[in-house]
């Protein structure tokens, strides 16, 4: 049977921009008293405390560096001396994102954003400045659309998460995504999407058709509110040219 292609994939990227924050009145943090702060700013914020509680850790958890390693693809950063988060959160919807962003301003943090898949230059999960690392990977949900060849993805997913939810609906649609089913989906489509499919179908970022992304206020904007130019610029527009030279794969590094 020709398999045609899952012409649109909808895309769901949970994409807060970096922003910078002053540290005007102490040039140096007293962390653990920040992290305190901002933890209690989190749950003051939360509905539910007990189960807001569960997602957010700190250096006196014992799942901290579990937690911070498991996505650590490049192995030189394994080691004491790499800056680590002050705090990582593990959101498990949109509204965690939202107060996150809003109290690690209120307490002075930058933010990092890891979808969980390939960072080998540390960007997503090491600083120089006192931050809160977003660790998205327990949203990965993907929603398959088979009538209307498209799905919805979350940032957190990982390419082999997309390809397996395609297999289980239907055996004549699929995605030109990349080669290394491990690789992660926001920083993937965010970067264009090179893949072996690609002098067929060019990128991914070709066949995104919308996406939600959150703005450093926490406003959720679709392609509609967003615009042409911004939405250009999330599927790779802005880095294209950059990225293309390293495609890697290395089994054993995961
Ligand atoms: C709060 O979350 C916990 C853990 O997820 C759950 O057991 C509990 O029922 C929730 N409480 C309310 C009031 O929703
Ligand atoms: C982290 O440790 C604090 C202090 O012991 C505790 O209150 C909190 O529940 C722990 N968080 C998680 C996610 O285990
Ligand atoms: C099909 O996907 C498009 C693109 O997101 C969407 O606008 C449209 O509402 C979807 N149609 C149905 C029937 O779900």
């Amino acid at each position: 049977m020709k398999k045609s292609q899952l012409s649109s994939c909808v895309f769901l990227l949970v994409l807060t921009f970096s922003f910078s924050v002053s540290l005007a009145t102490s040039s140096f943090l007293d962390d653990t008293q920040d992290s305190k702060d901002f933890i209690s700013c989190v749950l003051s914020d939360s509905t539910n405390v007990t189960s807001v509680s569960r997602l957010i850790f700190t250096r006196v958890n014992a799942s901290f560096l579990p937690i911070w390693q498991a996505a650590v693809q490049n192995t030189r950063f394994l080691k004491r001396s790499t800056p680590k988060p002050s705090v990582i959160v593990t959101p498990v919807d949109e509204s965690l994102i939202q107060t996150t962003l809003y109290c690690a301003k209120k307490c002075g943090y930058e933010f990092r954003i890891r979808s969980g898949g390939h960072d080998f230059e540390g960007l997503s999960y090491s600083a120089d400045v006192p931050f809160v690392m977003l660790d998205l990977t327990n949203m990965r949900s993907v929603h398959v659309d088979v009538a209307n060849r498209t799905a919805w993805v979350q940032a957190g997913a990982v390419l082999g998460d997309l390809y397996y939810s395609i297999s289980q609906k239907t055996d004549t649609l699929y995605f030109p995504g990349g080669v290394c089913p491990t690789v992660g989906l926001g920083g993937y489509m965010s970067g264009g999407g090179y893949g072996n499919l690609l002098r067929k179908y060019g990128t991914a970022g070709d066949y995104i058709v919308d996406a939600r992304i959150m703005n450093v206020d926490g406003n959720i904007l679709d392609r509609k509110s967003m615009g042409e130019d911004l939405f250009w610029a999330i599927r790779g527009g802005k880095y294209f040219t950059e990225k293309l030279s390293c495609v890697c794969c290395n089994p054993k590094s995961g």
